[in-house]
């Protein structure tokens, strides 16, 4: 059986967790899609530079043209990170015919509309679940597992390295700087961690969110946003005195035609579900007019979280490439239309 080709751009903290899951897992990943699945060429910055996997130096390229005009590529996974050109990477990717799988929240966020109908005018699949709380498949949960029910609020802890940080000043009594450092140490920030503690990364995930949850377009900049780099351990021990955590809380409600969305460091009752989650890990609660409170939760970031959310899309693109149009098992979560799309 033919093997699918993957060019993979990136082999940081995300990329080498999708080289070893798709290593490790082969057999379920055969068993899954009937055939093999094989990285074909990776793009990185330094060809020389030492790499938590280990990979055949001839796979990789500092030159992405060697994947995105490589006939025997089926399918780009993105997992480097960055906007303008990554953005440009990926519109050559779906125009030439290849499916992508994307981790990159900024880059859906901003631009998420403008790629998904670039994908669907070539026929392909963009599926980015691992954008929105690594390893949790809250974007699936939303769209499919949700698909009845007319959300109303979303809340939820959606940045691993601000709860890792909080976690850690408020349990351990740490520095904000020394905790932050051990949150890039173990590859959950990003590259510039500041996103994440500003609130701009769970912004962008909110977005997200809220586009797909309320299946309306939201505009990144309409979001209010705080982060917690002025957060005190003083702050901390003090709420934690009165009963109270502090927590970088997520929300996006809707009345109406009204939506709301915003990010601020939030003190939360200690009995409040939210209070009890810690370290990098993830929630998300879900308000449905019909299902009531549902909660999504799990480990939010990370080198092998993350690559599981991105190799389970990879494996619903395969089984739609494998079956074709009429036997698609897996529907990319769409956007909805914005006026400006129509009019394009
Ligand atoms: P890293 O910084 O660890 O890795 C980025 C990789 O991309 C590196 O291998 C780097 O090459 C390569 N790269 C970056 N820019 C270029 C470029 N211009 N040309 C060629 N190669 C490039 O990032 P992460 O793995 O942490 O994150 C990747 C993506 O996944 C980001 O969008 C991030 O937001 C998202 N994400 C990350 C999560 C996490 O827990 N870390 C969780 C969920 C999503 P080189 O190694 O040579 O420098
Ligand atoms: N920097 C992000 C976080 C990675 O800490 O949540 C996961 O999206």
């Amino acid at each position: 059986m033919k093997a699918i080709s993957i060019g993979l751009l990136g082999l940081g903290t995300v990329g080498s967790g999708v080289v070893k899951i798709i290593e490790n897992h082969q057999d379920k990943l055969i068993h899954q899609v009937g055939c093999p699945v094989v990285v074909k060429k990776i793009l990185v910055q330094d060809l020389h530079k030492s790499r938590p996997v280990e990979v055949d130096v001839k796979t990789l390229t500092s030159n992405p043209d060697d994947i995105l005009f490589d006939k025997d590529i089926d399918v780009v996974i993105e997992v480097m990170g960055g906007v303008h050109d990554t953005k440009d990477f990926l519109i050559t990717a779906l125009r030439q015919g290849k499916h992508v799988v994307t981790a990159n929240k900024d880059l859906m966020a901003l631009h998420g509309s403008e790629l998904l109908t670039v994908a669907t005018e070539h026929g392909c699949d963009l599926f980015y679940e691992a954008s929105v709380a690594g390893g949790i498949p809250v974007l699936r949960g939303l769209v499919d597992g949700l698909a009845s029910d007319r959300i109303t609020q979303m809340m939820g802890i959606v940045n691993g390295t601000t709860n890792y940080i909080l976690t850690k000043m408020s349990d351990e009594g740490r520095s904000y700087e020394e905790v932050l450092k051990e949150a890039q140490a173990l590859g959950f920030a990003e590259a510039d961690p500041t996103a994440d503690v500003e609130g701009l990364d769970a912004a962008r995930k909110m977005t997200i969110l809220a586009t797909l949850g309320f299946s309306m377009h939201i505009d990144l900049e309409d979001v209010k946003v705080s982060g917690i780099s002025n957060i005190t351990e003083e702050d901390l021990s003090y709420g934690k005195q009165l009963g109270y955590t502090m927590k970088l809380i997520g929300y996006a409600g809707r009345e109406g035609e009204k939506v709301e969305v915003s990010v601020a460091p939030t003190f939360l009752s200690n009995n409040h579900p939210l209070a009890s989650v810690q370290n990098e890990y993830n929630a998300v609660y879900v308000y449905g007019e019909a299902v009531g409170e549902t909660m999504f939760y799990g480990p939010g970031a990370g080198s092998m979280p993350t690559a599981t959310a991105v190799v389970s899309d990879l494996v619903g693109v395969i089984k739609n490439l494998r079956l074709g149009v009429n036997g698609r098992s897996a529907v990319t979560p769409q956007y909805p239309k914005r006026l400006k799309d129509n009019e394009e």
